[in-house]
């Protein structure tokens, strides 16, 4: 079926997801189109308690392909069986993972369209367990989590805790589509970043005036951020030294937060030494003011003049730093630019001694600032590649795995 997804970091993976039956089912409507916006190929199955909850019709039109609600179905079995759906499948997703369908499952019990594909599956299993609050907290269904912990191929995710449909408290909500899309994301990254520690800037910085003024841009952080998210799912250790930006720490990555240029150098410097790969993704101030005042600058009648000097280069000091030494890590720099975007990459390649460039035309539509997409040209000394238009998080993915050959060679 033709999609209008993009080409995203799940291309190709082939996902099963299946629901179980709980209020949560229409929550789990939408981690699965995060799926197939990722670019996934999802099938889908439904336990009969699930069809009460959500239609089959819904399932169907959000994942455009048959949904399996029956075993023993001769129409469905025909054209899309159970053994079928999860057939080469990389990942069953089971959203709301109920109590009962936990405990089916721990027992090895088949007799439904979800019980009985998952047992013929051979890939990981995430679980996003969605039930009442007490219920989460029995006993039986605790050492039912356990045991399929344990087992190894079955993975959790959540629950939340906060306000549960049935008004009571505490742990038990299904964890946010989001949430389940990174866990899966995670289950299914190449581990090729395992034993590699990787520095990575990202975010604007800010060069203040006076401690209520400041230079800055708008970068948001959020190419930097997919890149050091995307580096620990491969396994990376990852230290991000960050500017001021809105979004939430990664979890499982050591972030140090900076305000200024020379903030960021100081902190890099401290961080970079042993690192198999620095990737510079900040917007760095190019300027700041000669002067910082203490205190808050009164305004004056007229113009004013403010003396700005350059600030550090983070990228190509820690690149001059490692330039008469054998081991060094792979340095990546990125070019934010609005025309001849390929020239401009390949001399700041050639000036900072870099081993790759990723560079945009932000003034492209979808690209640069403030986006969830990028279209870039990788610019490396043996060629460029373009990339399309594709979310940042497949940039990033795309990115590594430049770093992750470059580590290789
Ligand atoms: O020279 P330009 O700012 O265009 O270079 C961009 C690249 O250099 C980015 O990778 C950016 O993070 C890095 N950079 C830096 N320190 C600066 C300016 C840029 O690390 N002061």
């Amino acid at each position: 079926m033709a999609r209008d997804n993009l080409q995203g970091p799940l291309s190709g993976k082939r996902i099963v997801f299946a629901f179980g039956g709980g209020i949560a089912a229409y929550k789990a409507c939408h981690a699965l189109r995060l799926f197939v916006h990722e670019g996934a190929e999802v099938r889908a199955a439904m336990t009969a308690a699930a069809t009460r909850f959500v239609t089959p019709l819904t399932v169907q039109a959000l994942s455009g392909g048959p949904v399996l609600t029956e075993v023993l179905e001769p129409s469905q079995e025909a054209q899309y069986g159970h053994l079928d759906l999860v057939r080469g499948a990389d990942l069953v997703v089971i959203a709301p993972a109920t109590a009962n369908l936990i405990g089916a499952v721990r027992a090895g019990l088949g007799g439904d369209a979800v019980t009985t594909t998952l047992l013929a599956a051979r890939c990981p299993v995430l679980l996003a367990p969605a039930m009442n609050v007490a219920m989460w907290a029995n006993e039986i269904v605790q050492q039912n989590v356990e045991a399929l912990r344990a087992i190894g191929r079955y993975h959790f995710v959540g629950p939340a805790s906060g306000l549960l449909a049935d008004g009571d408290v505490g742990a038990g909500r299904l964890a946010e589509p989001e949430e389940i899309l990174e866990a899966a994301r995670s289950l299914l990254a190449p581990r090729d970043l395992a034993g590699r520690r990787l520095v990575i800037t990202a975010g604007p910085t800010r060069e203040h005036l006076d401690p209520v003024r400041f230079l800055s841009n708008p970068s948001t952080g959020r190419m930097g951020y997919a890149v050091a998210v995307a580096a620990r799912e491969r396994g990376a250790r990852v230290t991000l030294v960050t500017g001021p930006v809105e979004l939430p720490a990664p979890s499982g990555v050591e972030v140090v937060r900076v305000v200024s240029a020379a903030e960021m150098l100081e902190a890099t410097l401290r961080v970079v030494e042993g690192a198999d790969a620095f990737i510079a993704s900040a917007a760095v101030a190019d300027q700041r003011p000669v002067v910082r005042a203490a205190q808050k600058v009164k305004k004056q009648p007229g113009t004013e003049d403010l003396l700005l000097e350059r600030t550090p280069d983070i990228l190509a000091t820690v690149s001059a730093r490692y330039s008469s030494r054998q081991e060094r890590p792979v340095l990546v720099g990125f070019a934010a630019e609005t025309e001849r975007v390929e020239a401009h990459a390949r001399e700041k390649l050639e000036r900072k001694g870099l081993d790759l460039v990723v560079a945009n035309d932000v003034s492209a539509p979808g690209s640069g600032f403030g986006t969830d997409t990028n279209q870039v040209l990788l610019v490396a000394a043996g060629g460029t590649d373009r990339l399309p238009l594709q979310s940042k998080r497949a940039v990033a993915g795309a990115v590594l795995d430049r770093v992750v050959a470059l580590l290789g060679s």
